[in-house]
């Protein structure tokens, strides 16, 4: 395992919430932890402040697509902590709409159980993002 790999625990539930242009409103101790913020650092943040370079830019174009069409997103994301280090999430995003009727977004991640998986996605997205340039 790379030293620089953040392993969530079997139980870490990283819940976010964003505004309509992906701002965070709301993020989880365990979400804070896990990316190494207070969350303060967090609220009022767009959310690519996690994002890390090995992520291809068409998966955030899928999910955003995806949502906005009001549809839920699934897929596997390489998140950057604070500290520069790595980890890795199965997240599902959820569009959702307040009662005063504004709409925003949820995104609930949990730890990939499958190293297989990681390493398919690792690989995938090395593919794609060699194709980005
Ligand atoms: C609810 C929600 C959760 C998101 N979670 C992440 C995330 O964990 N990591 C990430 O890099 N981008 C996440 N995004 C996508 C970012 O808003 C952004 O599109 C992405 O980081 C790419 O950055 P860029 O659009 O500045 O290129 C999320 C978006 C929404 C709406």
């Amino acid at each position: 395992m790379n030293s620089n790999e953040i392993v969530l625990r079997d139980d870490s539930f990283l819940i976010s919430h964003t505004d309509t242009r992906g701002k965070i409103k709301f993020a989880s101790d365990d979400f804070c932890t896990v990316a190494e913020y207070d969350v303060q650092e967090l609220i009022g943040k767009p959310h690519s402040i996690v994002r890390h370079p090995d992520m291809p830019k068409a998966a955030f174009q899928d999910l955003w697509e995806t949502v906005k069409k009001g549809e839920i997103w699934s897929g596997f994301v390489k998140n950057r902590s604070k500290t520069g280090k790595f980890y890795w999430v199965y997240a599902t995003v959820y569009p959702y709409q307040d009662q005063d009727g504004s709409l925003g977004y949820i995104s609930c991640r949990t730890k990939i159980a499958a190293r297989e998986e990681i390493a398919y996605y690792e690989a995938l997205y090395k593919k794609m993002r060699a194709k980005e340039f």
